[in-house]
């Protein structure tokens, strides 16, 4: 471990009963802490409404955190959960966090330091305003001062609900916090195999010359899921699939594939490049939209817990959009998200061009998950006397590495990055203003878009 990440910590995780943390930051963390990637001296407080002893709440975290039993040792799992502490607290009471800062001070007094603090906001975008005042408002984030204790805030997207729900919460938490304060997380940009997109690029050079509208032909870009609301209905419903997963993780892929190569690989440079493309990104008129927009509902969603029975909110959509630069002009760019569909797949594909004989295209895919890794489709003589020629792959997997390079998990990396302060793979607030800049527009003409019904566990969609 590195130096600076071996400081005393202690990570606050609001809404520590709901499913993000249970299914995916405290599994992320258990991981580090087994694998010794955690500060020697960490202590994780949870906050929620519920009511738990001590004791309940661990039996709690132990029944419902999403881990497979047979992933760790049993002690391991009790000495992780000796690190955690509960912390009823209303998200609206003074008091709450007036206890809150009691229970940190214990532990810092306890470690005779001023320990580092990072707060996880893993709640309703909708409590976002309310625990940031509160939290601002009780001096729980001010810093001890120097390198020294630092804190800092990670918020979960969608950042806002639009354009200027977007602007105001930024706005709000400029008011509170320094840049290099905030990490806005789009767990996305933190996938080994999306980091890799950039690696693939720009350590390969005999694809970079290629990289243009005068060699490729079309991009897709597929966030495919086979799960359909898994107990979040009430959430999904209020945003649908572009707001889920359109406005931040596929487009984050899509600035990673378009970028220019950054002068520096520095986070701001990297950030820089990636803004640059969601600003180039051709905007879609209303008058434009039916024709560069698909949206779709599956069958029984309305019937889903949480769900609104006259719901219109789409589960599907499929984007047609262009980006306004030198590199990729003309490209048609396809973004396309689902819930429900017969298979997982997330997956990039470029689809070169081949004027001379158009039947014959190569495809680079990069399958981001599952089955982690890179395809390349290329043409080859089907041997005998004709001079017919078929497809063939030439294909890496990341389980073809030795097992001791096992993926991490995105959460994983997330949380030591944010402790190690390195902004890279976390959205900058312009990224996050340019995306509601392209976003915002579709949402506004969607009900004009007709809505389409689509038989759960189906490829109906499927090209
Ligand atoms: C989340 C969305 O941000 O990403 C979910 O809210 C979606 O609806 C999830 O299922 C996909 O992430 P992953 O890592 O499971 O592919």
């Amino acid at each position: 471990m590195k130096e600076t990440a071996n400081v005393p910590t202690i990570f606050i995780i609001f809404g520590i009963t709901g499913d993000l943390a249970q299914r995916k930051l405290l599994p992320a963390l258990l991981s580090l802490y087994t694998k010794k990637a955690l500060p020697a001296r960490f202590s994780i407080v949870g906050v929620s409404r519920r009511q738990f002893s001590r004791e309940e709440f661990r039996e709690y975290v132990r029944q419902e955190m999403n881990v497979e039993p047979h992933q760790y040792k049993g002690e391991d799992i009790k000495h992780f959960l000796d690190h955690i502490r509960y912390e009823q607290a209303l998200f609206d009471d003074k008091n709450s966090y007036i206890r809150l800062a009691d229970t940190l001070e214990s532990i810092d007094a306890q470690w005779k330091i001023c320990s580092n603090k990072l707060f996880h906001l893993s709640v309703p975008p909708s409590f976002y305003e309310l625990i940031l005042k509160n939290l601002s408002v009780s001096g729980l984030t001010i810093p001890c001062g120097g390198n020294e204790g630092w804190t800092r805030v990670l918020v979960e997207k969608p950042f806002g609900n639009d354009m200027s729900t977007a602007e105001s919460l930024d706005a709000l938490l400029g008011s509170l916090f320094k840049e290099e304060q905030i990490f806005r997380i789009d767990h996305y940009l933190a996938k080994e195999s999306v980091q890799n997109i950039l690696a693939f690029r720009f350590a390969n050079a005999m694809f970079e010359p290629l990289w243009s509208s005068e060699f490729i032909e079309r991009v897709e870009i597929k966030l495919l899921e086979k799960l359909g609301m898994e107990g979040r209905g009430n959430f999904y419903d209020s945003v649908g699939a572009i707001k889920d997963v359109g406005q931040n993780h596929i487009l984050q892929m899509l600035t990673l594939i378009a970028m220019e190569r950054p002068s520096k690989m520095t986070a701001n440079h990297i950030r820089g490049e990636r803004t640059k493309v969601l600003r180039s990104l051709a905007l879609i008129e209303k008058r434009n939209i039916k024709h560069n927009v698909i949206r779709a509902q599956y069958d029984g969603y309305v019937s889903e817990p949480g769900v609104k029975k006259e719901s219109r909110t789409e589960t599907y959509f499929k984007i047609r959009t262009f980006i306004n630069n030198e590199r990729w002009e003309k490209v048609p760019f396809y973004l396309e998200a689902g819930k429900g569909l017969k298979e997982q797949e997330v997956l990039i594909r470029i689809h070169f061009k081949n004027d001379k004989a158009p039947d014959q295209k190569n495809v680079l895919t990069f399958s981001i998950q599952p089955n982690e890794g890179i395809d390349i489709l290329f043409w080859v003589k089907t041997p005998g006397s004709g001079a017919e020629v078929e497809p063939k792959t030439l294909s890496f997997k990341y389980k073809d590495f030795p097992s001791t390079a096992t993926i991490p998990d995105a959460y994983e990396r997330v949380l030591l990055d944010a402790i190690m302060g390195d902004q890279t793979l976390f959205a900058s607030t312009e990224e996050v203003k340019w995306a509601w800049k392209f976003i915002t527009p579709v949402i506004n003409a969607l009900h004009t878009v007709p809505l389409y019904v689509y038989q759960k566990g189906s490829s109906v969609f499927d090209n």
